[in-house]
């Protein structure tokens, strides 16, 4: 049994694009050669005051994926993390609505949370004193607040991080003087993500790979605010949003 014959192109079944296209192919000695001989400082991913500076001038600034929402999947949760070494405690609120706050008690800073799983339950207790916070975020229980007689429990509520659900992930601005904009991050943010992708279309790592914030998100991200990992080329500020202010 003879082997089917293999049908090889000739230049009589091309195309006239395709053999324009073998055309422009120069002959053997004279291509080009493209040497990758670009470096980045290893300091840009791992030295500790570069990441110093990308967190205080660029995570703090701008909206930050601190978990995704099925980690909060059910009305009077709580759960608290730590995001860019600041610890955050998120709710859920019985009408659905996420609120983010600081987990630090408002008596002498404890952390009012210290598990690190999601929880059901209307209300949080500080294990040091119990003062006692709810859904909200507000001072609900002080214990003996006789001892506190100008004690206005208003006032004394977990500090708000301003926060916005969308995608699929619960985001937080955590810097408390910085204005809030969550415009860029719509429902299907990672699908449009024109203010994410690489502006030059030269960096394969797309929006899809940035939009799954897993153990490496903040080392990912992190690299990529002043420097654009994938490509060597990208200048600094065309990493927008993510580039920080000069
Ligand atoms: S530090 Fe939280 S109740 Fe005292």
């Amino acid at each position: 049994m003879h082997a089917p014959h293999r049908k090889f192109p000739t230049l009589a079944s091309l195309s006239a694009s395709q053999i324009a296209a073998i055309r422009t192919i120069p002959p053997h000695g004279q291509a080009a050669v493209h040497t990758t001989e670009a470096r980045r400082p290893v300091g840009i991913f791992i030295a500790p005051d570069h990441y110093a500076r990308e967190r205080a001038e660029v995570f703090r600034k701008v909206p930050v994926a601190v978990t995704l929402s099925s980690m909060l999947p059910e009305p009077k949760m709580f759960l608290a993390l730590d995001a860019y070494d600041l610890p955050i405690l998120l709710s859920r609120g019985e009408d659905g609505q996420v609120k983010a706050f600081l987990n630090a008690c408002q008596h002498k800073g404890a952390k009012v949370v210290e598990r690190a799983d999601a929880f059901k339950g209307g209300r949080v207790s500080c294990p040091y004193h119990a003062w006692t916070y709810n859904l909200a975020g507000e001072l609900a229980g002080v214990p003996r607040q006789e001892v506190f007689p100008s004690l206005d429990k208003h006032e004394h509520g977990l500090a708000p991080l301003a926060c916005h659900e969308a995608g699929g992930f619960i985001w937080v601005m955590l810097d408390r003087e910085a204005e809030p904009d969550f415009s860029a991050i719509t429902p299907n943010w990672w699908a449009i993500s024109t203010p994410w992708a690489c502006p030059m279309r030269t960096c394969s790592a797309t929006s899809d790979s940035r939009s799954m914030p897993t153990g490496s998100w903040s080392s990912s991200l992190s690299s990529r605010a002043t420097t654009c990992r994938g490509c060597t080329r990208l200048p600094l500020a065309a990493c927008l949003p993510m580039s920080p202010p000069s």
